[in-house]
């Protein structure tokens, strides 16, 4: 069966709807769209509602166990639509992608019955033909969970923009540092880098259609290393530069990246890279240099602190932003009190923090000692405390300021929009809606637990 054997209908012919819901990081958000991208030449136009869907798929995430446990309980409700569209005569298609998919395929068609088909990460451009094979058989069982030789980007349609003037935009996926807790390694396989002509085509793209600012994603995205012209490699300090190129392109950022492949390259991109913004997302996990190696972070808390250095000595104003895992197997109270001590003095703008997830395959799972429950929940409440405190007082530090804001859209109030401050702080301004699109100096007047308001100090900048 190839793509060709399914009929591409105009898109006007909007009689099938696909619903797809998104669950996990932003790579999530980015493969939904391709595959939206995808099934539009097969007249699958997007449904607001599982309810009006002849197509429902649940990109998943299996990071932590609540996360993965979510699908589970979807699908619950899912099964009971499933049957009442059956009843009223017609057919809904139900797929289980994402990293969940991946991890346990054959769990989710064992546990449930409403699945048509799962398909992992890597598969996603077999989408149609998939859909196309489950439409044919009255009970469809499709297991497709390999990790194909040829990448699949070689075969996604061009992306659509999203609606609004921001997108992501994958440049590499996967990961090869296999830290002892985690799961992506097993379901995103290999690290992998588009090409940067690939890239660039798709920025273009992006940018031709309204787009002001791309985040450029990878599970770690800093390991970037794309196929350059006439045999050259490229990291992601270089790809940042070739971006910074593209008239029209506003804003860079990058997400996520890893301590151990900041290299000059990119620090020097964030020196001389004006539309490169001053906000990183470098998750360290620990402040204990004892759990970072029974982690396998490959790093210790002294080469994070002097990476931060490096950084800020080149980039001043740079804003940061963290994962940490508190309770991970043998973490002590004075491994735990490291790492308050690394957060107290590295200072983070924003930052995330889980308790250790026990994975299932994972190094880190079967860790003979693991840690309470409650020392976990205790932990996460005095780190998260720490945290709160430094976000509002990163916040506050910004009242009386003018920052430049790239308004995104409407605000909750009237004649109000709402955008980003260059540190990804959402920031809500009194402006007419001809400015979305527009970076406007905005004076900060107040600073909430996670957002700001400000007023137009002045006329759009770009
Ligand atoms: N590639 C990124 C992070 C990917 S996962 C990096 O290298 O840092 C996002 C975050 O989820 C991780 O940074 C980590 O803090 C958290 N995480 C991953 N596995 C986890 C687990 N088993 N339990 C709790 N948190 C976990
Ligand atoms: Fe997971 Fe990130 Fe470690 Fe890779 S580098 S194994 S994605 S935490
Ligand atoms: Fe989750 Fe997979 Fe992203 S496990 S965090 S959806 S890479």
């Amino acid at each position: 069966m190839t793509q060709a054997q399914i009929t591409r209908k105009a898109p006007h012919d909007t009689a099938k709807r696909v619903f797809i819901k998104t669950y996990g990081c932003q790579m999530n958000v980015y493969d939904s769209a391709r595959m939206a991208d995808l099934m539009a030449p097969y007249g699958f136009m997007p449904a607001e509602t599982a309810h009006e869907a002849d197509l429902v798929i649940l990109n998943t995430c299996h990071i932590r166990e609540k996360a993965a446990e979510k699908v589970y309980s979807e699908l619950g409700t899912i099964r009971r639509l499933k049957a009442a569209k059956a009843r009223s005569g017609s057919r809904m298609i139900v797929a289980v992608a994402g990293c969940v998919a991946q991890a346990q395929g054959a769990e989710i068609m064992s546990r449930a019955s409403c699945v048509d088909l799962v398909i992992g990460p890597q598969s996603y451009h077999r989408l149609p033909e998939l859909v196309a094979r489950a439409l044919r058989t009255e009970r469809a069982r499709i297991l497709e969970t390999s990790f194909p030789a040829e990448p699949k980007f070689d075969h996604l349609p061009q992306a659509r923009a999203p609606r609004g003037v921001t997108a992501f935009l994958t440049v590499q996926e996967g990961c090869d540092k296999f830290c002892s807790f985690c799961v992506v390694p097993y379901t995103r396989g290999a690290e992998y880098s588009r090409p940067v002509a690939e890239v660039l085509a798709e920025a273009r793209n992006l940018v031709r259609q309204g787009i002001r600012e791309i985040t450029l994603l990878g599970q770690n995205v800093n390991a970037y290393h794309g196929e350059g012209p006439n045999g050259s490699e490229w990291g992601l300090g270089a790809l940042i530069r070739g971006l910074a190129e593209l008239p029209g392109l506003a804003r860079i950022r990058y997400t996520t990246s890893h301590p151990g492949d900041v290299d000059d390259e990119l620090i020097g991109a964030h020196r001389d890279v004006p539309q490169l913004m001053p906000f990183l997302h470098l998750p360290v996990q620990s402040g204990s240099d004892r759990v970072l190696a029974m982690m396998n972070r490959r790093h210790t808390a002294q080469d994070y602190r002097r990476i931060v250095d490096r950084l800020r000595m080149a980039k001043p104003d740079l804003a940061l932003s963290c994962d940490l895992i508190v309770g991970y197997p043998g973490e002590g109270d004075a491994d735990f009190r490291q790492t308050l001590d690394l957060v107290a003095e590295i200072g983070f703008a924003q930052a995330f923090s889980f308790k250790y997830s026990p994975r299932p395959g994972t190094p880190a799972a079967s860790a003979p000692d693991q840690v309470s429950e409650e020392a976990k929940a205790e932990r996460l409440t005095v780190l998260q405390a720490l945290l709160r405190m430094q976000q509002r007082k990163f916040n506050q530090a910004c009242i009386g300021r003018i920052l430049p804001v790239l308004l995104e859209k409407p605000g909750r109030h009237e004649g109000q929009l709402v955008g980003r401050s260059p540190y990804l702080q959402s920031v809500h301004v009194a402006a007419p809606s001809d400015l979305v699109g527009r970076i406007v100096p905005s004076l900060i007047l107040d600073a909430g637990a996670s957002s700001l308001a400000g007023s137009l100090a002045g006329p759009a900048v770009a």
